[in-house]
């Protein structure tokens, strides 16, 4: 990617197995990590002005990750920030079941579509922002400009493993959070590590706190010019 394109500031925060699975292949919107877990992911998102996620994930789990901690939405509204992030969901289809527990969540929604999934929500309230970025496939400088536009400095990634590999192909993930899950979920299981997943280049690490039975690593990247 174009080091010049602007974007925000990304940070990906995902739990995986020991070998790398994102969820049970029999439960695969099921969370894998602790409550602890949960609280850090909740600290992390408050930081943000905005989460992205795939399409995937949501059909899964059904909603967004709201912020819950009456603590952490104060803080925000302390520093004249909305209470809640605003939760971006992406998908190119724009196949997304209207009955979820999502839309009625008390949050600002945004969808992140092509052409052809936008059609789809022509008309709809559902979303607060509805940003076509490509016809078929989703152009992410088209996708940042819309981000930004909507003042969007700094964005959550929270997965799954397809959304979070075409973001590490294009270099646009700068810090990454990982909770290692004392678990071994097996080859079924969805993976961080779709086929094809392309990254060039390295990774500091910058803290690694053991918590219980799980690993909590935290890793700057760094992209090959
Ligand atoms: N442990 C964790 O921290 C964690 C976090 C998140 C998710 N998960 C789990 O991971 C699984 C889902 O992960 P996943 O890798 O299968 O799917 P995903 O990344 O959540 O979603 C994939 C879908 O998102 C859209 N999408 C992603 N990247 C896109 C791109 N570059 N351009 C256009 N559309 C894009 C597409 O939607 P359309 O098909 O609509 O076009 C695609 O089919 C679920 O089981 C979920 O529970 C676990």
């Amino acid at each position: 990617m174009n080091p010049l394109l602007s974007r925000p500031q990304v940070t990906a925060i995902l739990a995986i197995s020991l070998d790398g699975r994102l969820a049970r292949a029999q439960t695969p919107g099921e969370r894998i990590a602790s409550r602890y877990d949960f609280q850090h992911l909740e600290q992390q998102v408050a930081q943000v002005d905005a989460v992205l996620f795939g399409a995937t994930t949501l059909r899964m789990g059904g909603t967004a990750m709201r912020l819950q901690s009456p603590h952490l939405i104060a803080e925000r509204e302390h520093q004249g920030r909305s209470p809640q992030p605003l939760q971006i969901v992406c998908s190119a289809s724009g196949e997304l079941d209207p009955n979820l527990p999502f839309f009625r969540q008390p949050i600002p929604r945004a969808l992140l579509t092509t052409e052809k999934g936008a059609s789809r929500w022509q008309g709809s309230t559902a979303f607060d922002h509805c940003w076509c970025a490509g016809v078929e496939e989703i152009d992410w400088p088209q996708a940042f400009r819309h981000l930004q536009g909507a003042g969007i400095q700094t964005l959550a990634v929270l997965g799954g493993g397809q959304l979070l590999a075409s973001l590490l192909h294009i270099g646009a993930v700068d810090e990454l959070w990982l909770t290692l899950c004392p678990l071994l979920l097996g080859s079924a299981a969805p993976s961080l590590y779709p086929a094809g997943l392309e990254f060039a280049g390295t990774l500091t690490l910058l803290n690694v706190l053991p918590v219980g039975n799980e690993v909590y690593l935290h890793y700057r990247l760094h992209y090959y010019a």
